[in-house]
């Protein structure tokens, strides 16, 4: 509790003064920074070598603090209520006299905002007066990262002060709906379309189409270890790494287990930690048995497409 105090401190001084820190959330570790501040935001696209024209996403603490920024609607308010804090991201319609620098969106007049729900991104929030921009903090087009560990690995030294919040809990990334128009999902992620379509009583297709173009951030190469990766396989070769839905009678030393019965939040959970495994192992190619294409299975198997195609 005191060491969390002090450290909550330390991550207060450094993005009161502009600089970037890594922050735990319950979906991925972030990389973030003063979203009121061109500064500061400007440091996270240096950093990530993100291009510039892909948005970051902003996180609150209270609806409150969102409405000096955004507009909110009805079907915000249902879904704020069922789901947030959570890993639910909106996208919604900037208000003209927000603060929010034009660096974070892009001088879009739209803008992506979530309310992380892990206890220490939330105290911190807590204790400054600015909204945080905060992508995954992965160099872009890499696997993003679940713990601090994680991101040392990645960025090394750059990174001046990382919050340690521990492993995150759901793995992988918030579920993109945009709220400007019709509801539309941008991103599968860590919330189902279907407990969406059920709050909101509708049926909300996905399509992978909108995702590439209303996205632009979402690339074909994303989410990668830089290894080749082939699905729905059900046997690989000795030297390749073999990622497996559930653990297996006879082991073999290139077997990954996702889950121990099939249970898929615990195989989002570890997808990426596997991921990084693997390729820290130097195994030149990843073969991946079918997973199950529900629920989360969706959002396991739109990531795995993604790290898929070069
Ligand atoms: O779980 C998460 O969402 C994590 C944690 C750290 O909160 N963040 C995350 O951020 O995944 P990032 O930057 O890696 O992905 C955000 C996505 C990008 O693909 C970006 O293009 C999209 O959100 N985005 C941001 N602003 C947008 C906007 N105004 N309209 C449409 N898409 C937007
Ligand atoms: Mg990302």
């Amino acid at each position: 509790m005191k060491k969390d105090l002090s450290n909550i401190k330390k991550a207060k001084y450094l993005l009161d003064k502009n600089q970037c820190i890594g922050i735990p959330t319950e979906t991925v570790y972030g990389l973030a920074a003063n979203a009121y501040s061109d500064t500061a935001s400007l440091k996270i696209f240096k950093l990530k070598k993100r291009p510039k024209n892909n948005p970051l996403i902003v996180h609150y603490l209270k609806i409150q603090d969102l409405e000096q920024d955004c507009i909110i609607n009805h079907n915000f308010k249902k879904l704020f209520k069922e789901f947030c804090p959570g890993p639910l991201t909106f996208v919604l319609k900037l208000k003209k006299d927000s603060k929010i620098s034009k660096i974070v969106n892009n001088g879009k007049d739209t803008l992506a905002i979530r309310f992380p729900s892990h206890y220490l991104t939330r105290k911190l929030l807590k204790s400054i007066n600015y909204p945080l921009a905060a992508p995954s903090a992965n160099v872009y087009s890499q696997i993003s990262p679940v713990s601090k560990k994680d991101i040392q690995d990645e960025f090394g030294g750059k990174i001046k002060f990382i919050l340690d919040g521990g492993s995150s809990q759901i793995g992988l990334e918030s579920t993109i709906i945009s709220l400007v128009k019709q509801p539309k999902i941008l991103r599968l992620g860590g919330i189902e379309i279907k407990k969406i379509n059920k709050v909101l009583k509708t049926k909300i297709n996905y399509y992978k189409k909108n995702y590439n173009i209303r996205v632009p951030g979402q690339a074909k190469l994303h989410y990668s270890p830089g290894i080749p990766i082939k699905l729905n396989v059900n046997k690989a070769y000795p030297n390749e790494a073999f990622i497996l839905i559930q653990k297996r009678k006879f082991f073999d030393k290139n077997h990954f287990y996702l889950t121990k019965k099939r249970n898929l939040k615990e195989a989002g959970k570890n997808l990426y930690s596997i991921l990084r495994k693997i390729k820290k192992k130097k195994y030149k190619s990843i073969a991946v048995e079918k997973i199950p294409n529900i629920g989360l299975g969706q959002t396991i198997n739109d990531r795995l497409i993604k790290a898929s195609k070069k």
